[in-house]
C-alpha cells in the first residue's frame, strides 16, 4: 500500500470542533484492516535504535503506542489529560490549535535515562507533543524521537519539535 493510499483513508471534516478548523479524521483509517496494519508497520520501521518505553498521548495516540510497543518489545507509558491518572503525577499546560489543555504522567512512570519514543496520531501546532517532551524529560527520560501518522506542516509543529532536538517523522503530510 502506498502512502497516498494511507492518505486517502483519512477524511477531512470541515468546521470541527470549531468553525474554520479542517479536522483530519483518522477513524476511517482505523476501520481499514490493511490501512491500520500498514500504518503500524511503517511507524515501527521508522524507529531509530532501541526503545524502553513508547509514550502515547491520549486518546488516539494510545492506539498507536500499544501497537508499536509490542513489536518493539517496549512498555507503554500513558500521557493523559490531567486528572485521569490515579497515582502521583507531574503535569504540563499547553496551547492547542483550538483551546488550552493540561497533560500528565505518573511521576514514577520511567526510570532515569529510559529511552522513550513519543507517539501520537497527529501533530498540528506541536503544543501537545512539546508539552509531552517537557514532561518526559522532567521525569528523567531520554527523548530523542517522535513518530506520527499525520503531520499538518502548515501549522509548524514538527519543526518546533525538531528545534527541541527530537527526530520527527510522519507517514502522511
Ligand atoms: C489531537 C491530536 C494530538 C493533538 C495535536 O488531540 O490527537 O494529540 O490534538 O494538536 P497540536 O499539535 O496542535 O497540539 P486532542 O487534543 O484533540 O485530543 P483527543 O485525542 O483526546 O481527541
Ligand atoms: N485532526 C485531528 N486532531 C487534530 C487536528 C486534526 O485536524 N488538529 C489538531 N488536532
Amino acid at each position: 500500500m502506498a502512502n497516498d493510499d494511507l492518505r486517502a483513508l483519512i477524511r477531512t471534516i470541515p468546521d470541527f470542533p470549531k468553525p474554520g478548523i479542517q479536522f483530519r479524521d483518522i477513524t476511517t483509517l482505523l476501520l481499514s484492516p490493511t490501512g491500520l496494519a500498514t500504518a503500524v508497520e511503517r511507524m515501527v520501521a521508522a524507529v531509530d535504535g532501541p526503545v524502553d518505553l513508547v509514550a502515547g498521548i491520549e486518546a488516539r495516540g494510545f492506539l498507536f503506542a500499544a501497537a508499536l510497543a509490542v513489536p518493539l518489545k517496549a512498555g507503554v507509558l500513558l500521557i493523559r489529560k490531567d486528572g485521569k491518572l490515579p497515582g502521583a503525577t507531574i503535569a504540563e499546560d499547553y496551547a492547542l490549535e483550538y483551546g488550552q489543555d493540561r497533560i500528565a504522567i505518573h511521576a514514577d512512570a520511567c526510570a532515569p535515562g529510559a529511552r522513550v519514543l513519543l507517539i501520537d496520531d497527529l501533530i498540528a501546532t506541536g503544543g501537545t507533543a512539546r508539552a509531552a517532551v517537557r514532561l518526559l524529560r522532567k521525569a528523567g527520560a531520554t527523548v530523542t524521537q517522535a513518530r506520527f501518522l499525520v503531520d499538518l506542516p502548515d501549522l509548524g509543529g514538527a519543526d518546533a519539535l525538531r528545534a527541541e532536538d527530537i527526530r520527527v517523522d510522519a507517514l502522511v503530510s
